[in-house]
């Protein structure tokens, strides 16, 4: 009996072979045609099945384990999101519609004038355009805004101040932007060292951008010092927001000074963001920067949506259309369902279950910074090299045990550093058993190192050459 599958392969044939039997055959050289029926693999459906499943249970995601991936916000994101947004209503609507037609995309235009109104309300920022892709490309915007307002006001800008702790996009996005940068190291607990700062701040700096919470998972604790600082010289002072999970419903950027920031609507709301799919970096501005937005904007105007295109000194559009509506709707429904109180428990709850960790495992392993944390924290392995044990060690140890790996290598100014972010959506009994294994490992690298430099031993591929693997990228394995 043929399978379902094997009818459709037949089935795919005769419409190839229909069509060209009607229209091109004669026009093909004899010798080009096929003598014999094309071989293609014949398998049942089980056997697809089997293969594809298979291949999943291969794939490690928040839906199976624990992933503390520092920095990236691996939370768990609630299905009716992803349920919601892939409504046929949403999923088939042409983005052009919007540019003809408004009246019959008023829910649209309504959804991203709501998702904007909300943000303005979370940060604290005048307005927000959602065009930007990701949280690089809100920083690009964001670093083009600022060189726009000077622009406007005359003035001659050449760098932007960035501390070491801040994400690594940063310089790039300063440097892309067409500015020269200012390194400010951190001091002893951790903060931008706001005595270098002092001599190298002038009136040729354009901004400061600053991580908040930093890539040290700390609060920056002189942040007003550099705020006013930073508008003596009337340098504008950026907010890297991506890590705004920490802060929700505690901290309004806009209200202490900052004049424009990003966030990551694909780590703090409903996206995830370690998949490398779609993303939003939203860019909120105050009003000073307002005039300088990106084209279109949707505006309300007697009780109708429009797309505005007249902004006075816009720098342009930066995406097509209002960017990724997608994880703009899943960030609108994951804000109603969540509600004012649910998003400061968000907050809450994240820092508290990095704090508890942090709390149960730093006796075992070395801290850098010995502070209360924001909602994530970071580990150096220095304890456990004297034994030869790497963080990466560490990190390939932990996926024998179910766990994925935190994030390793990374902030930069940490000699091996291990930076863990638990998120929020864990349970006790998780945080607990990870907290086991970590220590689990502690006591293992003083008396077995080997053991754990020979993870992993329980994957379908052990130790590999990272860097050869990079360079020489094999897509195919035989598994
Ligand atoms: C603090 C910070 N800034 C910027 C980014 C860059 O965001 P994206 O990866 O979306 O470009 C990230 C990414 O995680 C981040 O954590």
């Amino acid at each position: 009996m043929k399978t379902i599958f094997e009818n459709s392969i037949k089935g795919r044939k005769g419409v190839i072979s229909g069509e060209v039997n009607n229209d091109l055959i004669k026009k093909i050289d004899e010798k080009f045609l096929r003598k014999e029926e094309l071989s293609l693999p014949e398998v049942s459906e089980l056997d697809v099945i089997r293969h594809y499943i298979n291949l999943s249970k291969l794939n490690f995601s928040v839906d199976t384990e624990f992933y503390p991936l520092g920095s990236c916000t691996m939370k768990y994101n609630p299905k009716v999101c992803e349920k919601l947004a892939s409504r046929e209503e949403f999923l088939n609507l042409h983005p052009f519609l919007s540019y003809i037609d408004e009246d019959s995309v008023q829910g649209v235009l309504e959804i991203i004038y709501e998702i904007s109104r909300l943000l303005c309300e979370i940060t604290g920022m005048k307005k927000i355009t959602t065009q930007p892709y990701a949280g690089a490309h809100g920083e690009l915007t964001g670093v083009l805004l600022m060189a726009a307002y000077h622009k406007a006001k005359g003035n001659n800008k050449k760098y932007i101040i960035i501390p070491d702790s801040a994400h690594g996009t940063n310089p790039a996005s300063a440097a892309m932007g067409g500015y020269s940068i200012i390194s400010i190291p951190v001091d002893k607990d951790g903060n931008m060292d706001v005595n270098i700062l002092k001599e190298k701040i002038n009136e040729e700096v354009a901004g400061i951008m600053m991580t908040v919470p930093s890539t040290l998972g700390l609060f920056e604790k002189n942040i007003k010092e550099i705020i006013e600082l930073a508008h003596k010289y009337d340098a504008l002072m950026y907010y890297d927001g991506a890590n705004l999970n920490a802060i929700l419903g505690k901290l309004k950027p806009g209200e202490i000074g900052f004049d424009i920031i990003h966030i990551n609507l694909h780590k703090t709301f409903s996206t995830p963001h370690g998949g490398g799919g779609p993303g939003s970096g939203v860019v909120g501005v105050s009003g000073k920067i307002m005039d300088f937005l990106p084209v279109p904007e949707v505006i309300k105007e007697n009780e109708k949506f429009k797309l505005n295109f007249n902004i006075k000194n816009s720098i342009g559009s930066v995406a097509s259309f209002y960017g990724n509506f997608q994880v703009l709707l899943k960030a609108f429904i994951y804000i109603i369902l969540l509600g004012k109180k649910g998003l400061i428990k968000v907050s809450e709850v994240a820092v508290l279950n990095a704090n508890y960790i942090l709390a149960k495992i730093k006796s075992y392993y070395d801290v850098p910074y010995n502070r209360i944390c924001m909602h994530e924290f970071v580990l150096s392995a220095r304890k456990q090299l004297k034994n030869g044990v790497h963080a990466i060690d560490i990190a390939k140890y932990l996926i024998d045990n179910k766990i994925h790996p935190p994030t390793v290598y990374f902030p930069l100014v940490v000699e091996e550093a291990i930076m863990i972010e638990p998120t929020e959506t864990e349970s006790k009994q998780t945080l607990d058993e990870f907290i086991d294994i970590m220590i689990k490992i502690a006591e293992i690298s003083e008396k077995e190192p080997e053991k754990i430099k020979q993870a992993p031993l329980k994957t379908p591929i052990l130790r590999v050459d990272e860097a050869k693997a990079a360079r020489e990228l094999k897509l195919k394995c035989d598994i």
